[in-house]
């Protein structure tokens, strides 16, 4: 742990950044959702359009850069973590197998948080961002706007479903170990059930002080 351990502070500082996107990026997804769609149902033409083309680039380019940040350190955690045992170099790691061979219970975790990751990652970059840009710049003619909307928002809402069970993908690793198809199970349904939740209070809460 001293400061002279490269490979401890190297992996504190990736871990640090990669939470810090990791807030950027999931809190934005969070505003979009709990906030932004209840609210542009309240606001009429006009007043969307004063404030949309200041407010979502801005909010639009944290939301893909943090995601950016996140997927590209997480892949540098997980080769570090997974792949990298310092002293021996490259390759599956013990904390990867088992002394038996087979995969780790803490690499199941990660494996199934990456996966969900990852799929959220190209949601934003493949689906939710070029979407919005193209709306933004006022490219997408007007027969197509409400299937250009549509299919961002239910990428949008994928991703926000999929961040619950993800987040236990990452916590557990490190802070709880051991997998088995129950805990898996409950990690997927509790996370899915809390976002569920939000999306459904998400039009009444903080409507009024
Ligand atoms: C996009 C794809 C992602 C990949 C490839 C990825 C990869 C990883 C890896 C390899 C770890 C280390 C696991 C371990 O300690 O054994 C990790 C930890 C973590 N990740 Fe991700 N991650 C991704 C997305 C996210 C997102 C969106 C968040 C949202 C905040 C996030 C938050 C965390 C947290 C909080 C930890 C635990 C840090 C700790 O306990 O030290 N990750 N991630």
């Amino acid at each position: 742990m001293a400061l002279t351990d490269l490979y401890t502070n190297i992996q504190l500082l990736m871990r640090w950044l990669h939470v810090i996107a990791g807030i950027t990026w999931i809190g934005h997804l969070y505003f979009f959702n709990f906030v932004n769609v209840p609210l542009q149902g309240v606001l009429d033409d006009a007043a969307k359009k004063a404030v949309n083309p200041k407010l979502l680039p801005r909010a639009l380019w944290w939301f893909r850069w943090g995601a950016m940040i996140t997927f590209l350190s997480g892949l540098v955690l997980f080769t570090i973590i997974y792949m990298y045992t310092p002293g021996a170099g490259f390759g599956p790691s013990n904390l990867f197998s088992n002394p038996d061979g087979g995969i780790s219970g803490r690499a199941l975790w990660i494996l199934m948080g990456m996966l969900l990751g990852t799929i959220m990652w190209f949601n934003v970059w493949g689906i939710i961002w070029p979407a919005q840009k193209k709306m933004l710049q006022g490219k997408v003619p007007a027969d197509q706007l409400p299937a250009v909307r549509k299919r961002a928002l239910l990428a949008s809402r994928t991703n926000a479903f999929l961040s619950g069970p993800m987040l236990f993908g990452m916590l557990a690793p490190s802070h709880y170990g051991a997998i088995n198809p129950v805990t898996a199970l409950a990690a997927i349904v509790l996370g899915v059930i809390a976002i569920g939740w939000a999306i459904g209070t998400s039009s009444k809460a903080g409507a009024s002080v």
